[in-house]
């Protein structure tokens, strides 16, 4: 029988950075096409290749495999400069992106103004603010709902400028709202430079692209951005960002039929991280996460803000299980954790007096983390009985296998459990 083939779906299982860049990397062989759905540059997806660092914001982590190729589908947004900056790093590594990329006409723009919006309302929220990267994501994805934003398809258009003022002119008008903020428009003729170029690159119609490579008996990489728990729906709202992170997300964001979705592959750290504000029920604000971030790097691959540390989040973990359907999970970054006589998880939350393996609706709220401890391991680069313990403890709490596990940031430094099983 002819092989039906699928899209899979790899995406972050807690609050974004899990690792998804490097086990993109590390999968895409078994891959025709590798597809970004959601969000846009305030992704910084990390690949060690070589010995040598690759961050990506825009351009699918399955860009450094000769013969694949990379798609930025309809659902993701944009900023031209960044993009074609992206570019220029990859063609000076001699990679030829009018071979291995394709841009979705209908993806959104991120225009300067964009960015100026989504700074002055983070410091229009003073101590509420999200802690967003500042990328102008929140305003372009507030531009597409509202149906005034402008499309990777409209740089074909002859009335393009008319289009952009327009806009333009409606940002100003926000604009003059934040008077107090004292934010300014900048890179206004960057970005004009940067459209021209990218109008030169290959552009598609993505739904079609990805339906003419299924067709085609090639399967799909679908690679998410942020993480379950930034989930503009069901994410730590309003500490989220303003996409469908979820594997749902992948359907909208590329034109993919539910049916059509094969493997769900959810990453997740060996304990948690987060940067920007919002709740955090297991964070370790103390010199035991200060020392998890040293070990583990964690410092922005966008922002280069510390990331807020903390141990492993069982009822969440569940809750991205249950929202993603995940059939899969890769763990990352066990390595960090090796050599600390003892390890805890976090197995359920204390809510108002009452034990729940829920995440509750207001997270916001006083959660009690009721941690577990195991025995740490020792080993750094290959699993022991002790990390087997933790893996295994994993999957009875979430009922998923783990099949990856990943002991580093470069590409070879993963064991793959295809023997894995719920126990
Ligand atoms: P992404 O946004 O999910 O792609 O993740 P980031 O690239 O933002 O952050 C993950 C960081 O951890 C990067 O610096 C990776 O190089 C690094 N990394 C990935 N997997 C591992 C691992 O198993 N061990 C260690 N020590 N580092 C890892
Ligand atoms: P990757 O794909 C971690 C966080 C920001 C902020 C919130 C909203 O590398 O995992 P936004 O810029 O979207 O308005 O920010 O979401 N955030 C991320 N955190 N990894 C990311 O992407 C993130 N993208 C956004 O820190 O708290
Ligand atoms: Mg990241």
């Amino acid at each position: 029988m002819k092989h039906m083939a699928k899209v899979d779906v790899l995406l972050g299982a807690q609050w974004g950075d899990e690792g998804k860049g490097k086990v993109v990397d590390t999968i895409t062989p078994r891959y025709k096409v590798v597809a970004r759905f959601q969000g846009g540059p305030n992704a910084g997806h990390t690949l060690i290749i070589d010995g040598k660092k690759h961050v990506l914001h825009t351009i699918p982590s399955g860009v450094f495999r000769p013969g694949i190729v990379n798609l930025v589908g309809n659902g993701v947004v944009i900023d031209p400069v960044i993009f074609m900056r992206e570019v220029d790093a990859l063609k000076a590594i001699g990679i030829d992106v009018k071979e291995n990329l394709r841009i979705g006409r209908r993806a959104h723009l991120i225009l300067p103004n964009h960015r100026t919006l989504d700074a002055a309302s983070e410091a229009d929220k003073g101590k509420g603010k999200i802690g967003s990267t500042l990328k102008g994501i929140g305003p372009t994805y507030m531009d597409k709902t509202g149906r005034n934003g402008l499309r990777v398809g409209d740089l074909e258009r002859s009335d393009l400028a008319e289009r952009y003022d327009t806009l333009k002119r409606k940002h100003e008008r926000l604009l003059t709202l934040y008077e107090s903020t004292g934010v300014q428009t900048t890179n206004e003729h960057e970005w004009m430079d940067a459209v021209k170029r990218l109008r030169e690159l290959p552009l598609v119609d993505s739904e079609h692209f990805i339906d003419e490579t299924l067709r085609a008996g090639h399967d799909v990489l679908a690679e998410g951005a942020q993480g379950t728990l930034l989930d503009i729906d069901f994410g730590t709202y309003p500490f989220v960002t303003s996409s469908n992170t979820i594997s749902a997300g992948a359907c909208t964001g590329l034109g993919v039929a539910p049916s059509r979705i094969g493997r769900v592959i959810g990453i997740f750290k060996a304990y948690c991280t987060r940067v920007g504000s919002g709740p955090f029920p297991t964070e370790l604000d103390n010199d035991l996460g200060e020392n998890i971030r040293q070990a583990g790097g964690e410092f922005g691959s966008t922002t280069g803000r510390p990331r807020r540390c903390g141990w492993l989040d069982i009822p969440a973990l569940r809750y991205a299980v249950m929202i993603n359907g995940i059939t899969e999970l890769a763990m990352t970054k066990a390595d960090v954790l090796s050599g600390m006589a003892e390890v805890s998880l976090c197995t359920h939350y204390k809510v108002n007096g009452r034990m729940t393996d829920r995440m509750p609706y207001d997270i916001c709220t006083d959660i009690e983390p009721i941690f577990e401890s195991m025995v740490g391991w020792k080993d750094r680069s290959s699993i022991d009985g002790r990390l087997s313990a933790f893996i295994e403890r994993v999957e009875q709490a979430v009922g998923v296998p783990i099949t990856m596990v990943s002991l580093g940031p470069g590409r070879e430094q993963m064991v793959l459990r295809e023997t894995a099983a719920v126990h």
